[in-house]
């Protein structure tokens, strides 16, 4: 073979070899770009699995813990034998809570406004080793209502992982909250 055509295969099969590479991170979420760079689902209230709450006291700020997974997910983590698909996508919103006297009881809790988001991405592959949001299995993000599309987490060894230690057997996810993944 000609010494210049050789070359040429070298170099296509190179570029080929390094884009695929560069498309890895966009083409395993849609909420993730080759960066790693986290985007916060917008459509999980109306059109995702609802895997639970946490309710908090009324006085606290946090309130209430609504926590979404992709449609899909959950009967996928149940065949798999309880492990989360890879791409697979976590919401956790927590919304500020009211109560009132209702005729089902009195003081009862309600959701109000949202005060911010948490989101996880499941990464089995240990895609983006140099990015420090990711790690652990998960690419980990929040937002805040006042800015809902700037991810303001910046490490997530430091924002997030200690208060996960309690569900480390469990992939990180306090998965005992949520009945769907539960239920046979
Ligand atoms: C103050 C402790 C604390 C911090 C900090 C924290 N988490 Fe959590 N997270 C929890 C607890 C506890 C739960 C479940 C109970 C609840 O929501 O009250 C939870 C639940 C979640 C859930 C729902 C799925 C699950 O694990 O059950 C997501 C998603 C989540 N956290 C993401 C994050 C991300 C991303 C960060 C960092 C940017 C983070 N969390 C920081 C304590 C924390």
């Amino acid at each position: 073979m000609n010494r210049t055509i050789l070359l040429f295969l070298i170099i296509a099969t190179l570029a080929l070899v390094i884009s695929s590479n560069a498309e890895e991170g966009g083409s395993f979420s849609p909420y993730v770009d080759s960066k790693g760079n986290i985007t916060r689902p917008t459509d999980f209230r109306e059109k995702w699995t609802y895997l639970g709450s946490w309710v908090h006291p009324e006085d606290s700020k946090s309130g209430m813990h609504n926590v979404y997974t992709e449609p899909g997910v959950a009967e996928r983590y149940k065949a798999n034998g309880g492990i989360f698909p890879d791409g697979a996508v976590l919401v956790k919103e927590v919304l500020s809570e009211a109560s009132r006297d209702m005729t089902t009881g009195k003081g009862v809790l309600h959701a109000k406004d949202t005060v911010l988001w948490f989101v996880m991405v499941k990464d089995e592959k240990g895609r983006f080793k140099d990015n420090p949001k990711w790690g652990d299995g998960w690419g980990w993000a929040l937002y805040y209502a006042d800015a809902p599309l700037k991810d303001v987490s910046t490490d997530y060894k430091k924002d997030c992982l200690g208060c996960h230690l309690p569900a480390k057997q469990t992939d990180w996810i306090y998965t005992y909250g949520y009945p769907v993944l539960n239920s046979k």
